[in-house]
């Protein structure tokens, strides 16, 4: 069902004014200003999105990969609703209903003995305060990261990001060691096949651990499917020896799973998948789809127990926000009573895999389609043989050309993809239909000769 159009001389003008405003005043993330033009939105809908000229656009990149729920669920937009003619706002020292089933909710989907929640704002301080509860438990101060991941945009976790966000906001003396994880497509350790990359990955980290000093090791912080740097799903068993490497050396292990948890990945956190209980998730983004900005750090009761009788170091004047909670418990059982991390699953093995392996045998452009659930990414190439990448790392300006010309096409098809260096991501919202994956898959077919015009296949 769309929701109602508003009248269209007057959406127009009303864009028109969002858009000199943007301009004129506000500051945007990530960017040079003067060279930004951004969409203007008017609403959205499902997985969909219209602009103030009334076009309507299939929303393939859930905007930052968190709208899971897709756009405006009627259930958690009247939670809010409910909730902010209730009570708006409390201070965190006290407790209330939406918090208090909000943390019930997200520990009873958690693996294992992670049996509480710190609320935050979003996924960085998620990540701030997981290390930090890390540190204190341990004792240690040294963290380690992957090389190819974000963790996000506050001190600690810009500097543990392994992508060209950390360079010109690292100060150096951090504590933070990055290390490689398996990506058997571009291997960093000359494997040949997914076995040998995931049994060398290990042998990797063992020996970072061992030259690091593991007794100086307070965390290893992992995407559980590094997002943005490449949707790199790890081989079966890459998760388990992770985890066997943090307990033999006493190090607190925690799962970013910011970007890949709440059905994202066809599971409520994508560690379910290989069985694997870290000691610490950071969660963010779908635990309420961003309707209301929310993140949290779920805790083991090892970890929490660290803290029953001494204060933890640590707060925000809208942990546990009633909004941003009345949001997460109205998702959370949407998602469950819709069966809506079901579909994410089943959309990704019957339609987007297949659909996107059926790309790849047409367009020379494709090198890799790799993913799971509603979390695809297509690595695109010059070459197939030698790999090289569409565009060259962390391009921008012309040497980005053939990649800001794809997401063009696509967005002149009514398509919103989301890109990154050389690879395009496919991550609608986890309650896309057969159909409408469909639709979105053949405007991709159509915009991909954009890339295959750059590509020697
Ligand atoms: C894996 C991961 N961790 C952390 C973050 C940071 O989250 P936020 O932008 O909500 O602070 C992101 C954001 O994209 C992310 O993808």
């Amino acid at each position: 069902m769309d929701s109602p159009a508003p009248d269209a001389a007057a959406d127009l003008a009303a864009g028109n004014r969002a858009f000199e405003l943007d301009r004129a005043h506000v500051f945007h993330s990530w960017s040079a200003q003067a060279l930004l033009k951004p969409m203007v939105v008017s609403r959205a809908e499902g997985v969909h999105l219209w602009d103030h000229e009334g076009r309507r656009y299939l929303d393939f990149s859930s905007q930052l990969v968190n709208v899971n729920i897709g756009h405006q669920h009627p259930k958690v937009v009247a939670a809010i609703q409910e909730q902010a003619a209730r009570l708006c706002t409390i201070a965190p020292q006290h407790a209330n209903e939406q918090r208090s089933e909000a943390a019930r909710l997200i520990t009873e989907l958690a693996p294992g003995d992670l049996d509480k929640v710190f609320f935050t704002n979003g996924g960085a301080d998620a990540i701030e305060n997981a290390v930090r509860m890390a540190r204190l438990h341990t004792g240690r101060h040294k963290v380690l990261t992957t090389y190819r991941s974000y963790h996000g945009n506050t001190s600690t976790a810009i500097q543990m990001t392994g992508d060209p966000r950390r360079w010109a906001n690292d100060g150096g003396a951090t504590g933070v060691v990055h290390f490689f994880g398996p990506y058997a497509y571009r291997s960093p350790f000359w494997s040949d096949s997914v076995e040998q990359e995931c049994e060398r990955a290990l042998e990797h980290l063992e020996q970072v651990v061992a030259f690091e000093g593991p007794q100086t090791i307070a965390a290893l912080v992992l995407e559980s499917i590094p997002g943005t740097a490449g949707i790199l799903v790890p081989p079966d068993g890459y998760l388990a020896g992770v985890r066997d490497i943090c307990d033999r050396h006493g190090i607190v292990y925690i799962a970013d799973e910011v970007m890949a948890g709440f059905g994202r990945a066809g599971e409520w956190f994508a560690v379910d998948k290989w069985s694997v209980t870290p000691d610490l998730i950071a969660f963010a983004k779908g635990s309420n789809s961003g309707y209301v900005p929310l993140g949290g750090v779920i805790i083991s009761d090892r970890i929490a127990a660290t803290f029953a009788e001494r204060v933890f170091p640590g707060g925000l004047t809208y942990s546990g926000h009633p909004l941003a909670c009345a949001a997460a418990v109205a998702s959370i059982n949407a998602m469950r009573d819709e069966g809506i991390v079901d579909n994410a699953r089943r959309i990704g093995q019957d339609v987007l895999g297949p659909g996107l392996r059926e790309l790849a045998e047409r367009h020379p452009s494709i090198g890799e389609v790799r993913g799971l659930g509603v979390f695809w990414a297509l690595d695109l190439v010059r070459d197939r043989d030698t790999r090289e990448m569409l565009v060259p790392y962390n391009a921008s300006g012309e040497a980005n050309k053939p990649m800001a010309d794809l997401m063009a096409a696509c967005k002149q098809r009514g398509l919103v993809a989301f890109a990154n260096f050389n690879r395009l991501h496919v991550v609608p919202p986890c309650t896309i239909t057969d159909e409408e994956a469909k639709e979105g898959l053949a405007i991709l077919d159509e915009a991909l000769a954009t890339a295959d015009a750059f590509s020697a296949g």
